[in-house]
This record gives structure tokens, sequence and C-alpha cells, in this order.
């Protein structure tokens, strides 16, 4: 009997890097047979700033059909994978207000005992995938999570060469997700899926 376990996939995508990677990490999950969340935060910036830029547009008509996160995807899952630009080096605004509201499940103990896992991308290859990555990881750490980084696990991750999460870069804007970061992230959602698994059972 296949253990079943739940995943969520929550991410905030300005230009569609991000959601292009959350979707594939999704998408590998359930392959893997979780029963996965796929969630989006909330925009923050004014509408006028979205529409400004056709692709940032686009981006969210694209995606306007994925559910908002809410606190209880997160109180739900066995494994929370989270993405999120880069933004000066850092994880971008609407991921770290979504985070803000996670108090009250913290201080209930209900972020804990979960694996925690993520993914971001950049403009740059070198313009902080990593400092974003663990900057992430500051908040699995507080939550009591189990950080699951990919490490150097599988070939295809010394092919992308970042062992702390999934990592595109959009070499500024001009450069779609392809293969190297897909095949990144589905080695990162199978681990993600596997511990989990093992984790529940020895939960049981
Ligand atoms: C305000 C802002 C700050 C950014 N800061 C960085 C940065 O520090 N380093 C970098 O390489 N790219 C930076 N970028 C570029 C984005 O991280 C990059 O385009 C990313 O792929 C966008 O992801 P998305 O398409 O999911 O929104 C920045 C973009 C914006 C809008």
């Amino acid at each position: 009997m296949e253990i079943s376990v739940k995943v969520t996939v929550v991410y905030y995508s300005a230009t569609g890097h991000v959601a292009d990677i959350a979707r594939e990490i999704a998408v590998t999950a359930e392959k893997a047979g979780a029963e996965v969340r796929l969630r989006r935060v909330a925009e923050l910036a004014p509408r006028e700033a979205v529409e400004s830029q056709a692709v940032w547009a686009a981006n969210a008509a694209a995606t306007a059909g994925i559910p908002l996160a809410g606190v209880e995807d997160i109180v739900w899952a066995d494994a929370v994978l989270m993405g999120s630009p880069t933004r000066f080096g850092n994880i971008a605004a609407p991921l770290k207000q979504f985070l803000d509201t996670l108090g009250g499940a913290w201080r209930k103990g209900e972020l804990a005992d979960k694996i925690y896992s993520g993914f971001t991308s950049t403009g740059s290859p070198h313009g902080g995938n990593e400092s974003t990555l663990l900057a992430l990881m500051h908040s699995f750490h507080h939550f009591g999570g189990i950080v699951v980084a990919p490490g150097f696990t599988h070939p295809d991750k010394l092919v992308d060469g970042n062992p702390y999460g999934t990592a595109h870069h959009d070499v500024g804007g001009t450069v779609p997700v392809g293969d190297v970061t897909r095949n990144a992230a589905r080695v990162q959602a199978e681990r993600v899926v596997r511990l989990a698994r093992t984790l529940t059972v020895t939960a049981l």
C-alpha cells in the first residue's frame, strides 16, 4: 500500500518563472503519488504596476485560477515547497507577507515537524539565488521544520549546480525555464515526496 502524503507548493511570481517551477514541482509531486495543493500568494503591487508590464500582466492573468494560499494550506501539508523570485538577494515581499500570516499557527506548533524546501529564480546567475534560498530556510528553521535541500543527490544536480534548491536564472527576463531547471525541480519534488513518505511511516 502506498502511504499518502500531502504536499503544498506555495509561491510568488511576478513574471512567470517561479510560477513555471512551481507547476513543474506540483506535477512531479502528484506523479510521485502525493496529494498536492498548488497555491500562489496574493499580489501586493497595485494593479497599475502589474498592468504596466505586459509579461507581469500576462502571468497574473494566466495564474488567476490558482487558489490563493492560506494558513490552512501549510497546516494541512506534510511537506511544503516555497518559491520566490530573488528581490535584491532576498525573498519577494508578497511571500514574506504570507509568511507573516503564519504567526498564529506557529504559536500553536502547527508548522513544526513538516518537511520544507525552497525554489527561486534570479535575473543573473550570481544575483542572489543562494541567499534567497537560505533566507527561506531561516523561516523554515523557526517553524521547527525539517529542511530538505536537494544537495548533489542526483546526476541532474551536477548539471544545475545548486544544492540549496531549484534555481533558474532568466538572464534579465529573456530566458524561460528550461530543461536544466525542470530536471532540478523534478529531483527536488521527488526527494521531498520520498522523504515525506518516510517521515509519515515513521510517525505511524
Ligand atoms: C525589484 C526587483 C529586484 C530584483 N533583484 C534581483 C537580484 O537581487 N538579483 C537578481 O539576479 N535578480 C533580481 N531581480 C530579477 C528577478 O529575480 C528575476 O527576473 C526572476 O526570474 C523573476 O521571477 P518571476 O518571473 O517568477 O517573477 C529582481 C527583480 C525585481 C523586480
